[in-house]
């Protein structure tokens, strides 16, 4: 699977705009303001059913326009699947091999896009939350019933904490903690073997952007080591009573990433930070091409800010070696001069985009 051509109207300053990129590497140079950014939010709308950076249709919705609408051909030639994804002000519209689709979650799994770009460095030092939506995102990949589990757990969840609250509620309240136990020790179990899946990856890029052998990834829970999930949520019903609702659990898990037994965000440079991100994202990726070999799709956008030219030469020569369809910019001309080589190459001028020979 990949993206085989791509159909642009009215995202931001695109009027209208098409791609027919290729498999492998698609570079995007132009100017500041061009729209190389707006054409990486064109494919993550099709990929995800929502923009990376406004939650606000309006703000992505091209000036005095109502709606945005991208679509494109999801597959292999011979074999493809049309997908559509309109936003007006207040409504989407998820179409798919001509059927209407009530939720993303088909879109996400016909395209799984990753995004890198400046702001990603807060998965290191942002908030768990981020880190948990990152392994969630990459678990709805490899795991079918994924999705399936965190709504039960959020349900259950909701259900305990409803139970804390009120007056007559021991029966509810050890049903609803069995529940929570239930699926909980389940997610945090899938987390942690999906950690386990991607933490060689993890190392490999690691050594090769840092020179970092020792860069290790930790799973945290969100409830004491040693015990069972629903042991602490069995000693923690008082606290919990107190509080209204349940602390301990996957939806407090974190991951920690570790260099030389250290968190990383502690002790590492902004530059360093960087490219470890690289590595984390990039190792969910390689995980995913594993899996579904040519269906992972990366977005990095403006990676001449981020890295420097060795380490642009060393990402575009592992995105080539594992052949993961990929979409990079590079704003003005700077670049790695090793990166035209084996790539398609556009330019984007004013909400155009213009394949180059
Ligand atoms: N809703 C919108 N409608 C029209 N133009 C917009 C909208 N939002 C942003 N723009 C403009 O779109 C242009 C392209 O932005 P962007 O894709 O970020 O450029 P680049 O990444 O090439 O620097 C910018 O000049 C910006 O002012
Ligand atoms: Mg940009």
């Amino acid at each position: 699977m990949a993206l085989l051509r791509l159909d642009i109207a009215d995202v931001r300053n695109i009027e209208s705009a098409s791609l027919s990129p290729a498999l492998g590497l698609n570079l995007l140079f132009g100017e500041n303001g061009s729209g190389k950014t707006s054409v990486l939010e064109s494919i993550y709308l099709l990929g995800r059913g929502k923009s990376f950076r406004s939650a606000q249709a309006q703000r992505v919705i091209r000036f005095d326009q109502a709606c945005l609408t991208v679509s494109g051909r999801v597959g292999q030639s011979g074999n493809h699947t049309v997908v559509g994804v309109q936003l007006g002000r207040s409504e989407k519209q998820i179409r798919i091999g001509g059927r209407s689709c009530e939720s993303s979650a088909e879109l996400i799994r016909l395209l799984p896009v990753v995004l890198i770009q400046p702001a990603s460095v807060s998965l290191l030092d942002g908030p768990p939350r981020l880190r948990r939506q990152m392994l969630d995102w990459g678990m709805f990949h490899v795991e079918h019933d994924y999705l399936d589990l965190l709504r039960r757990f959020s349900r259950a969840l909701d259900q305990r904490n409803t139970a804390l609250r009120s007056y007559a509620r021991s029966s509810d309240l050890e049903i609803w903690s069995g529940e929570v136990a239930r699926w909980g020790t389940m997610i945090a179990e899938a987390r942690a073997a999906y950690v386990d899946r991607i933490r060689g990856h993890f190392r490999d890029i690691a050594v090769m952007l840092l020179g970092a052998g020792d860069a290790e990834l930790i799973v945290r829970q969100g409830w004491k080591a040693g015990g069972s999930y629903a042991d602490a949520l069995a000693s923690s019903v008082s606290a919990d009573t107190r509080q209204g609702y349940t602390e301990a659990g996957p939806h407090k898990g974190d991951l920690s990433i570790l260099i030389g037994g250290r968190p990383a965000r502690d002790y590492l440079s902004r530059g360093q930070l960087k490219l470890l991100t690289y590595a984390l994202l990039l190792a969910q990726l390689r995980r995913l091409d594993d899996d579904i070999p040519g269906q992972a799709c990366l977005l990095a956008d403006d990676i001449a800010s981020e890295l420097d030219l060795r380490n642009q030469e060393k990402l575009l020569d592992l995105l080539k070696s594992t052949g993961i369809q990929s979409f990079i910019t590079f704003s003005g001309k700077a670049y790695a001069p090793g990166a035209a080589h084996d790539a398609a190459m556009f330019h984007v001028e004013h909400g155009r985009i213009l394949a180059q020979e």
